[in-house]
């Protein structure tokens, strides 16, 4: 998949800026070359403007054909972001992508799980978007998981999640909006919530499918590396195939300085792959054995 994957660098502009709490942003770019085949998992090295040197990784959240945008949410971490956030609507912005493999969708499997936390959100979001589009009636739900404001609009859900108690009802609204079932886990205590991780809302929802439903699904996550090991162990655990997306820092992006190596297993043996262009995506059981 990587061989055919084209990578465009297009001098792109900002079309909007949205602000959320706890510094983090959803910017709206338009791209017209890699808004065209962006998908769910791949990402784009952003020109961050300012000072910053060195772009920034960031998955896409979203990308539209029609509009010729691509969407990007993140946290300002350091200076790269800041300066991100920083830039106005109308300004010239250097993007370079789709790179990377994305998540790939077996057909068989008839059902996934999207599990997000944090920043890693934006690209399983993607994934139940553009599953749905492709076909209304697969069987989605998603759990997602902030120890900070989440950076979408939030309400009670009026769809049933199996295995989750009533009480824990609030929903991100782009995922009620296309049919699919989700609940939010956070510590901090916020209203309809899961006061605990993400992946003990999946374990509740998992209980209960039967063998031959745990069969036709598959996870796909992202987030922090604690919340990638545990999901890769409850699928161990419970039978379910699972990929997941990785996140390195990353000098070049085009698999060029080795600086994103991962240990992974193929095949028995230990090889090292490069995140930016050989993932993000991998199998669960290649990266936790
Ligand atoms: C494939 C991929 C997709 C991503 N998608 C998103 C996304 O959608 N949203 C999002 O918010 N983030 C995403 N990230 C993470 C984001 O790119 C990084 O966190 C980025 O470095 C933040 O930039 P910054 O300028 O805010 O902070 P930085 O200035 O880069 O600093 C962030 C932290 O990393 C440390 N650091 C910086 N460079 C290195 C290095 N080479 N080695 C070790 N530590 C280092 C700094 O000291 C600091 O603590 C993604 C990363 C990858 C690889
Ligand atoms: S970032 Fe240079 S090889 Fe991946």
């Amino acid at each position: 998949m990587t061989s055919k994957n084209i990578i465009f660098e297009e001098k792109a502009e900002i079309v909007e800026q949205i602000r959320f709490e706890a510094d983090q942003f959803i910017t709206i770019v338009k791209a017209e070359k890699s808004s065209q085949t962006a998908k769910p998992g791949q990402f784009a090295f952003v020109e961050c403007g300012g000072s910053t040197l060195l772009r920034r990784p960031l998955s896409y959240l979203r990308s539209s054909k029609e509009a010729g945008t691509i969407e990007f949410m993140y946290k300002t971490v350091g200076h790269g972001l800041e300066s991100l956030s920083q830039m106005k609507k109308g300004d010239a912005i250097k993007v370079m992508g789709p790179i990377g493999n994305g998540f790939d969708h077996p057909l068989e499997k008839k059902s996934a799980i999207l599990i997000g936390g944090g920043v890693g959100i934006p690209p399983v979001l993607f994934m139940g978007e553009e599953l749905k589009k492709i076909n209304k009636g697969i069987n989605l739900v998603a759990f997602f998981g902030s120890e900070i404001p989440f950076p979408f609009q939030t309400s009670a859900s009026g769809l049933v999640m199996p295995g989750v108690n009533e009480d824990i009802i609030t929903t991100l609204d782009d995922m009620e909006n296309v049919g699919i079932a989700c609940r939010l886990s956070s510590q901090a205590g916020y209203e309809g919530c899961h006061s605990g991780f993400v992946t003990e809302l999946a374990n509740s929802y998992i209980d209960t499918l039967s063998d031959e439903e745990k069969n036709e699904t598959i996870i796909y996550a992202c987030g922090p590396e604690s919340m990638l090991e545990a999901v890769a162990v409850l699928a161990k655990r419970k039978e379910l195939d699972c990929m997941l997306s990785l996140e390195e820092h990353m000098a070049c992006a085009i698999g060029g300085c080795a600086g994103c190596t991962v240990k992974i297993i193929e095949n028995g043996d230990q090889k090292m792959k490069r995140v930016c262009v050989d993932g993000p995506v991998f199998k669960a059981e290649q990266i936790y054995t």
